[in-house]
């Protein structure tokens, strides 16, 4: 089995239950959640300060996962697309958001093909999905040509920080007897379901959005609240956040 269809089979397991936050809360694992409650309100403040009329406008959301930030944007007003290349995920998604929300399964070219058919693009949001693609630059490309001129770029991914006291720590992150540094791990959801990760520093999608014509208008880390650290991730500091949050527009 090649890289990404690993990664793709391990996706489509933990969408029965992992970032499935529509599934009962006895269901799913404690810091499934996280993703939602920590990240979307940072985006969605960034989304309101920088969109003026939402009606109407289109948002994709790459890498939906089980379409919970779908479901957020389309509340907003937004006219919603959500695309992954995850069967399962694509699936639970369709059951959560389905009536609400225009679905696809795909990677970045079949968003090249949604926006050449359907229009291009005014808020583009990915939550940590970016770190786990290894080509990211002919990626961020499909996303720039998709998005139009003064639409929003906004994505979370994981704060550098973090990656070097959790793998000191040996919480999630693992390292791969090929490669030294922080900029390629394994990311270990527990109980063995592992995906390769691609560590950027902020610096590195700078230079790769600034060089496509994106300029920086945000760059936020939310924390978590304490009592949320020492139940998911115990030993890890509070005052660290997990994520880092970036916005751009298309200039
Ligand atoms: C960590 S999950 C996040 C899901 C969702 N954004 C959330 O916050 O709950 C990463 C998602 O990215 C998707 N993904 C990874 N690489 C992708 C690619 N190249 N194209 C489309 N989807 C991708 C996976 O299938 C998975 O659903």
């Amino acid at each position: 089995m090649n890289k990404d269809k690993n990664n793709q089979a391990v996706w489509d397991k933990l969408s029965k239950q992992y970032f499935n936050n529509f599934a009962g809360s006895d269901e799913i694992e404690p810091e499934a959640a996280e993703n939602l409650y920590f990240a979307w309100p940072v985006m969605e403040k960034f989304i309101k300060e920088n969109v003026k009329d939402m009606d109407g406008q289109r948002a994709l959301d790459f890498g939906c996962g089980a379409g919970e930030v779908c479901e957020k944007l389309a509340a907003m007003g937004l006219a919603t697309t959500g695309v992954d290349y995850s069967e399962g995920m694509i699936d639970a998604a369709r059951k959560n958001v389905g009536d609400t929300v225009d679905l696809h399964l795909g990677d970045s070219k079949k968003v090249l093909e949604i926006a050449a058919k359907d229009g291009k693009f005014n808020v583009i949001v990915s939550v940590l999905v970016f770190p786990f693609i290894e080509e990211i630059e002919s990626v961020m490309r499909d996303l720039q040509q998709s998005l139009n001129e003064g639409g929003l770029l906004c994505f979370a991914v994981f704060n550098e920080e973090w990656v070097r006291r959790a793998l000191e720590n040996n919480i999630d992150y693992e390292q791969p007897e090929d490669s030294q540094g922080i900029s390629k791990l394994i990311l270990n959801f527990r109980e063995n379901r592992r995906v390769e990760i691609f560590h950027r520093s902020k610096k590195e999608y700078d230079n790769i959005l600034e060089g496509l014509g994106f300029a920086r208008l945000l760059e936020e880390y939310p924390l978590f609240p304490e009592e949320f650290i020492s139940k998911v991730y115990p030993g890890m500091p509070a005052d660290i956040s997990e994520y880092i949050i970036l916005g751009y527009k298309k200039t």
